[in-house]
């Protein structure tokens, strides 16, 4: 039994693992290239973003761009970028905690706490502009 248990929380973690892996190559993986590497000078990298889920405000702020976009200048890992990124509105809860969960863990080696379906859900009670989520970004360069 308690292997049997054991089995099924691996399988979960898996699933849930590959959800994220797949929400992302069908919405992010364009821009953000396979493995969040970005390209200089238009999409910036997704390697660096353990500093921003880390940082005061992070968590709220990766769930707004993910649902609202992202417009403005800003500097990654030294890097200047001034784009635009679309919003993600139609992906639902679990799929934006996912995807989150999945370029944290695969592109950034976090190790902070998963993001969970609930906290999404609490970023769509007020929408964004995509200007006005950069300004709610930490200051992390
Ligand atoms: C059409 C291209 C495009 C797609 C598709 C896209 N992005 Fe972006 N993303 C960008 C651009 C451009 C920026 C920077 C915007 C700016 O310069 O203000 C960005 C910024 C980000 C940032 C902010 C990084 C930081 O340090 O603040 C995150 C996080 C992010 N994207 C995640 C995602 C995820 C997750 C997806 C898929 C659900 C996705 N992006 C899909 C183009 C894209």
């Amino acid at each position: 039994m308690r292997t049997f248990l054991l089995l099924l929380a691996f399988l979960g973690l898996a699933l849930a693992q590959s959800e994220g892996a797949k929400v992302y190559s069908a919405n992010c993986q364009s821009c953000h290239q396979v493995n969040g590497q970005g390209l200089p000078g238009a999409f910036p990298p997704l390697t660096h973003l353990d500093k921003v889920v880390q940082a005061q405000g992070g968590r709220a702020y990766l769930i707004r761009v993910v649902l609202y976009g992202l417009q403005g200048p800003l500097t990654v890992e030294g890097k200047a970028f001034n784009g635009v990124m679309p919003p993600f509105r139609q992906l639902k809860d679990p799929e934006v905690a996912a995807v989150l969960n999945h370029i944290l863990t695969a592109f950034a080696k976090s190790k902070a706490k998963p993001f969970t379906p609930e906290e999404v859900k609490a970023q769509r009670a007020k929408a964004y502009a995509p200007q006005e989520v950069l300004k709610s970004r930490p200051p992390v360069k």
